[in-house]
């Protein structure tokens, strides 16, 4: 028997929208913590993904789960003409104070 492992332990809320609100409350020190708690091998992976996505020269990127949007920005480098991001976090989406 499997057990559902949810954020928060004594809610109501489905998994789905437990994981938007945890995303929403830390959203706001999201990339300060990214960068700390990965010792800036997040940085280092995006760098990487521009390179393999930019040797492949998309029209249309489609970042999904982009939080803060930190990959999707720097795809703004590659050549496309649309890029998207999608979030189930409105609190991540629209939390970036330093860009
Ligand atoms: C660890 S963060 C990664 C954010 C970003 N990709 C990055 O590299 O910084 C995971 C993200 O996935 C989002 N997420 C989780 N479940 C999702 C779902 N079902 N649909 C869309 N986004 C989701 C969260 O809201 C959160 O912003």
């Amino acid at each position: 028997m499997s057990k559902s492992v949810t954020p928060y332990k004594d809610s109501d809320l489905g998994k789905k929208e437990q994981v938007a609100q945890m995303f929403d409350n830390i959203s706001g020190n999201y990339d300060g913590l990214n960068r700390v708690i990965s010792f800036g091998i997040d940085v280092k992976w995006r760098k990487k993904v521009l390179k393999m996505v930019s040797d492949k020269n998309p029209e249309t990127i489609l970042d999904i789960a982009t939080g803060t949007g930190d990959l999707a920005i720097l795809m703004t480098k590659t050549n496309a003409k649309k890029i998207i991001g999608l979030d189930i976090s409105a609190g991540m989406l629209f939390c970036f104070p330093e860009k």
